[in-house]
């Protein structure tokens, strides 16, 4: 029987290139996502990818969505905790609103997906879970201490989860993006955009294909000796270590 993926905020974006991918590697995907339904649509229509619609950051809708995904394609195997949000500020002007939510989308989603996927992994000594992180989460960004704070957070889930994890078969790993291109780093002002992609070696915006081929491997059999580990990719903009 193949095996069954979830991947947050899985029709635009980086999470849409993850979809995507793992249907290619014969996985059962359910891609989540939260508003969009128009994307949504055009994706499942041009991918045959199923979309599922709940709100990552309210733990109970996540249950009924896990139910829903469970009941179509079985249990659930490997999460990519993806979903997430920007609202950027400096921290002079932050609003508490824009703390709590980024916090809730990008950070409290992975506890509550993944808390409701865990046991049912434990059970059947399998599993995979991979928290899409972000450069920013490592070194910090001006105008981002929200979002800098939750990504740097699932960095310590990630450490946490995986020394949990590691008697049971699951393995639990970040994949941290440097900057991609998607709407989400499109939105920043183009002359601030100029100065970052300036500060990138290798020249260029990611691709969400090579952010989504990192997860590949990890949700692997291969990468079964990968867990706890933070996986850069971001065309040395930042080498943490
Ligand atoms: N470093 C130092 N100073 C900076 C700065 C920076 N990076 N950016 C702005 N400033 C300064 C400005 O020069 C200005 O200084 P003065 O008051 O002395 O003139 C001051 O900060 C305030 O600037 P603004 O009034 O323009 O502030 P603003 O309210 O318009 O907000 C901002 C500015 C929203 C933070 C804007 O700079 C911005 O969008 N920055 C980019 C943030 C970013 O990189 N976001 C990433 C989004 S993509 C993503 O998150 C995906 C991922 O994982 C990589």
């Amino acid at each position: 029987m193949g095996k069954t993926a979830l991947v947050t905020g899985g029709t635009r974006g980086i999470g849409e290139g993850i979809s995507q991918l793992l249907k290619a590697k014969g996985y059962d995907v359910a891609a989540n996502y939260g508003g969009n339904d128009e994307a949504a649509k055009a994706f499942t229509d041009a991918t045959g990818v199923k979309a599922y619609k709940f709100d990552v950051s309210d733990f109970d809708a996540v249950g009924e969505g896990l139910k829903a995904i469970e009941n179509d394609l079985g249990p659930i195997d490997i999460v990519v905790n993806n979903a997430g949000i920007t609202w950027d500020g400096p921290f002079h002007k932050m609003s508490k609103e824009q703390w709590d939510k980024v916090i809730d989308v990008d950070l409290t989603s992975a506890f509550n997906v993944t808390r409701q996927v865990w046991e049912g992994m434990r059970e059947r000594g399998f599993g995979r879970v991979i928290n899409i992180s972000s450069i920013n989460g490592q070194k910090g960004q001006f105008g981002q201490a929200n979002y800098s704070a939750a990504k740097a957070g699932l960095i310590g889930f990630t450490k946490a989860l995986a020394q949990e994890g590691a008697k049971k078969g699951i393995t639990v790993n970040v994949v941290a993006p440097g900057y991609i291109d998607t709407e989400m780093v499109r939105a920043v002002p183009e002359n601030v955009l100029e100065g970052i992609i300036a500060t990138i070696p290798v020249g260029r915006l990611g691709k969400a294909e090579e952010i989504a081929s990192m997860c590949a491997y990890l949700a692997s059999d291969e990468a079964a000796f990968i867990t706890g580990a933070t996986m850069t990719v971001n065309g040395a903009q930042y080498i943490a270590g």
